[in-house]
């Protein structure tokens, strides 16, 4: 059986940035407060004609180049964002237009901040099933779009940015691929992180708008205790999964959403500081494209030696929550 092996990442984050101190002169929030409750100092934010999909294009052909890939090559494109460029065409299918090719098929994951992982095991069954070989997976977030920038309690945690990856199938002898995936969701929970309008449950209104249904809203700190929860667990079983145990992992990649979530994840995972990557500081929360962005900037920066074992665990709106074990 074939297995799926990232052979190469990618990311892209829109030029324009802004600094908890710019957030200062829009809400009443300061520098001191983020850092210290989050542990972000500032995100990116996309331009006004910049759509998700071409954050995605960006990221991709980033990933592309670095092995030398032509995108024809591909054979599905896969996309975990919840800021479509619009709700059909799938911006899967936007992606595909931009980078000049067709006939294999593309299409949209949603799950949130565990979009990522969720696209990760779908690339993984693909692979192994042997139904397709070369598969371009990215995570892909214009949250500013759908903020709400006079809510305080949201506006200072999210930014935006696309991070990919190239998942190709692997005889190597080395081992290396995604050894394990563990993924859940919990339904009920899912006023806990929403967008409540603009879908068929609540369509398009002057009422909607005019109560701000459209934006993100989301309640803290129960999200806050789930994240950590959620983690735990989803990790644990991918671990096991995996074969292997909590001191094998080389590297940790969680989502980036807070650094305190991190923190307590990291401990309860009896994981040294140094083994957990962190870019929640630089980049903010950039839901799906999160773990994607954070594994670029650390293959980039040579932070993964061939052989390692990557944890990448999520969670997210749904709620929604996974893990997936890598062997570099
Ligand atoms: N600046 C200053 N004060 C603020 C701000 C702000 N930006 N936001 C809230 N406050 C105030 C609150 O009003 C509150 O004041 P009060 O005590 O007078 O009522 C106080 O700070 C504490 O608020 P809490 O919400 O209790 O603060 P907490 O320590 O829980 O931190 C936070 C809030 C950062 C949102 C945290 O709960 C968190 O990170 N939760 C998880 C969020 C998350 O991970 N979301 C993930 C997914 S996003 C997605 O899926 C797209």
């Amino acid at each position: 059986m074939p297995r799926a092996k990232i052979v190469a990442t990618g990311s892209y984050l829109p030029e324009k940035v802004l600094t908890n101190h710019d957030l200062e002169e829009m809400v009443d929030t300061s520098d001191e407060w983020i850092t210290k409750r989050t542990g972000i100092k500032k995100r990116h934010i996309a331009a006004d004609d910049e759509a998700s999909s071409d954050l995605a294009v960006e990221a991709i052909q980033d990933a592309l180049d670095s092995i030398d890939m032509d995108a024809k090559e591909l054979d599905l494109i896969l996309v975990a964002t919840v800021t479509q460029d619009t709700d059909f065409p799938s911006t899967a299918c936007w992606i595909q237009k931009k980078l000049d090719v067709k006939n294999m098929p593309a299409f949209d994951i949603t799950a949130a901040c565990s979009g990522f992982v969720y696209g990760l095991t779908i690339a993984r069954s693909f692979i192994e099933s042997g139904l397709y070989k070369n598969i371009a997976l990215v995570g892909v977030e214009t949250l500013s779009k759908i903020l709400n920038w006079e809510d305080r309690g949201t506006c200072v945690l999210l930014g935006d940015g696309a991070g990919a990856v190239i998942v190709q199938a692997t005889e190597e002898e080395d081992e290396s691929g995604i050894i394990s995936s563990y993924l859940g969701a919990d339904g009920h929970k899912g006023r806990l992180l929403i967008k409540e309008a603009e879908g068929s449950l609540n369509p398009a209104t002057h009422e909607t708008i005019d109560k701000g249904m459209h934006y993100i809203k989301m309640e803290g700190r129960e999200t806050f205790k789930n994240a950590v929860r959620v983690m735990k667990k989803s990790s644990v079983k991918a671990i096991k999964e995996a074969g292997i145990k909590d001191k094998d992992i080389d590297l940790v990649i969680t989502h980036q959403a807070n650094i305190r979530i991190i923190n307590s994840l990291a401990k309860r995972l009896h994981a040294d500081s140094e083994n957990v990557y962190i870019t929640v500081d630089k980049h903010a929360n950039t839901s799906a494209a999160s773990i994607p962005l954070a594994l670029d900037d650390a293959n980039k920066n040579g932070k993964i030696k061939k052989g390692d074992h990557v944890l990448l665990t999520a969670f997210g709106g749904g709620l929604t929550w996974g893990s997936v074990v890598l062997r570099w």
